[in-house]
């Protein structure tokens, strides 16, 4: 194995032969934690700031290693679509994720991982997916009632959201429904996301690292028992599907295999779905005018109509996510490692070499948006991208996001029924502030308010 390419383990040394394997491109901070603080504070300002004092790549360190930060539409479509299989997505986010999400899909390369997602894909067909928005239908529109009955959610809704979106997808995919239970599962999810942006990865106890791999412990066990509990008696969920899942030789899922899946999909279903749902209600709420242009959308539709056909007819809706996905992508940061030596964008990179991709900074581009920081909707009126990778939050090529679809529907549900229930708005003078490590989230607490209509 390349010297580069050894597992850099969690708290190990720094790879200084890696950093000078990539003297041949410009620095932007070499100082231990620089770049993670200002990807965690202002990634854009730093990302712009690179871009332009040193072009779209760089050398820099974060999460303790050389990296070779990507700026360009171009390297994200030439790095995900990986035509020679030189990219390695396990490697790329072995660090952020290898401890606490081991074997999720996200973390399994080439022949495995498409094994896997064969495995994987039939839950997220069309047929299954409304089933999933049916089931979704009843309990989002009761959720909405109690927060419209609460008048304001705190956190600018971030807290409301998260519990829907996790509530939903322990129903959707384990079929969980004690409360005590669901909110110990989020309770522990919430600890491994968190977890993912410890710096300092030491067990210490208390400390967010710790929490983290204690709530994956416990997550671990819980879902280890409900595997068995499928296999017995299959139900309408996700993890049941799995657990009857076949590959061409009749081969099934090991029980650690699927609990290792359902680790990995729980997160990356609930964490993202939450994150893109504040944003949309934050983004209306600063801008009424388009909630009106929703509402009336909304109303204008025939409630006998199914759901899924009802949902993808709700065309400025879908205009409006997308503009809330390229503003704030959930995932604004990739993660990939070379496995050989490769020439992209014209500079040769090493093999081994940690490469960060960044869809933020890529989609507010005014190379490819216009007004790139303005709520622009109607920008996506034309179905054509100005680029085919310049709008990636749900990345591409092999790893693309399974629950793109489940995901749009879903955010097509809540706000349906939002904006059928209520007008909301923020409080005079408050501006979101926004982070985007490890998940986009706003900084501040302030209320979203809600008025019945
Ligand atoms: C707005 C919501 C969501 C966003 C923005 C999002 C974003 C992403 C992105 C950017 C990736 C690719 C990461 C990479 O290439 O490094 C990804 C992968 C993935 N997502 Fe999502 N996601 C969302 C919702 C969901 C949901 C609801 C599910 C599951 C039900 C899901 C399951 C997955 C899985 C399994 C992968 C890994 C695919 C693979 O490695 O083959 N995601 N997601």
């Amino acid at each position: 194995m390349p010297d580069l390419l050894k597992p850099f383990p969690a708290g190990g040394t720094f790879n200084r032969r890696g950093w000078h394997a990539l003297a041949h491109l410009p620095t932007a901070g070499g100082a231990p934690f620089w770049a993670d603080f200002q990807i965690l504070r202002q990634p854009l300002v730093f990302t712009r700031r690179v871009e332009q004092h040193l072009g779209r790549m760089a050398r820099t360190v974060i999460g303790g290693q050389p990296q070779v930060l990507l700026l360009s539409a171009g390297a994200l479509e030439s790095v995900l679509l990986d035509r020679d299989r030189v990219f390695s997505s396990k490697g790329g986010w072995t660090s952020l994720m290898g401890e606490l999400f081991p074997r999720g899909l996200l973390l399994r390369d080439g022949d495995e991982h498409r094994h896997h997602r064969r495995l994987l894909l039939p839950s997220m067909k069309r047929e299954v997916l409304q089933g999933y928005l049916q089931r979704m239908e009843v309990p989002v529109r009761s959720t909405v009632q109690q927060w419209v009955q609460r008048a304001e959610l705190p956190g600018l809704g971030l807290p409301a959201m998260r519990h829907l979106a996790l509530s939903r997808a322990a129903d959707l995919l384990l079929a969980l429904h004690d409360p005590s239970e669901v909110r110990s599962a989020e309770h522990d999810f919430g600890a491994l996301v968190e977890a993912s942006t410890a710096m300092l990865r030491l067990p210490l106890i208390g400390r967010r690292w710790a929490r983290g791999l204690n709530a994956r412990t416990r997550l671990v066990a819980q879902l280890k028992s409900l595997t068995a509990a499928r296999r017995a008696h299959p139900g309408p969920d996700l993890l049941s599907q799995l657990v009857q899942a076949r590959d061409e030789e009749g081969r099934r899922l090991q029980d650690d295999e699927v609990v290792d899946h359902l680790v990995f999909l729980m997160m990356a279903a609930h964490d993202t779905t939450a994150s893109a749902l504040t944003s949309a209600l934050c983004l209306l709420a600063q801008h009424p005018e388009w909630q009106h242009r929703l509402r009336l959308e909304v109303f204008q539709e025939d409630p006998k109509q199914d759901l899924m056909p009802r949902m993808a007819a709700r065309q400025q809706m879908g205009w409006v996510i997308r503009e809330v996905l390229r503003l704030n992508p959930p995932v604004a940061f990739l993660q990939r490692q070379t496995l050989a030596s490769v020439e992209l964008e014209g500079v040769r990179l090493p093999s081994g070499a940690l490469l960060t991709l960044a869809p933020l900074h890529v989609q507010r581009d005014a190379r490819w948006w216009p007004d790139p920081d303005s709520f622009r909707p109607e920008r996506f009126r034309a179905s054509e991208l100005p680029h085919p990778f310049a709008w990636a939050p749900f990345g591409g090529g092999a790893h693309r996001c399974l629950g793109q679809h489940l995901a749009d529907a879903q955010m097509r549900l809540v706000l349906g029924e939002l904006l059928l229930q209520a007008r909301w708005s923020l409080p005079l003078g408050l501006s979101p502030q926004w982070r985007h490590a490890p998940i986009t989230h706003p900084t501040q607490g302030g209320p979203l308010l809600l008025q019945p209509l």
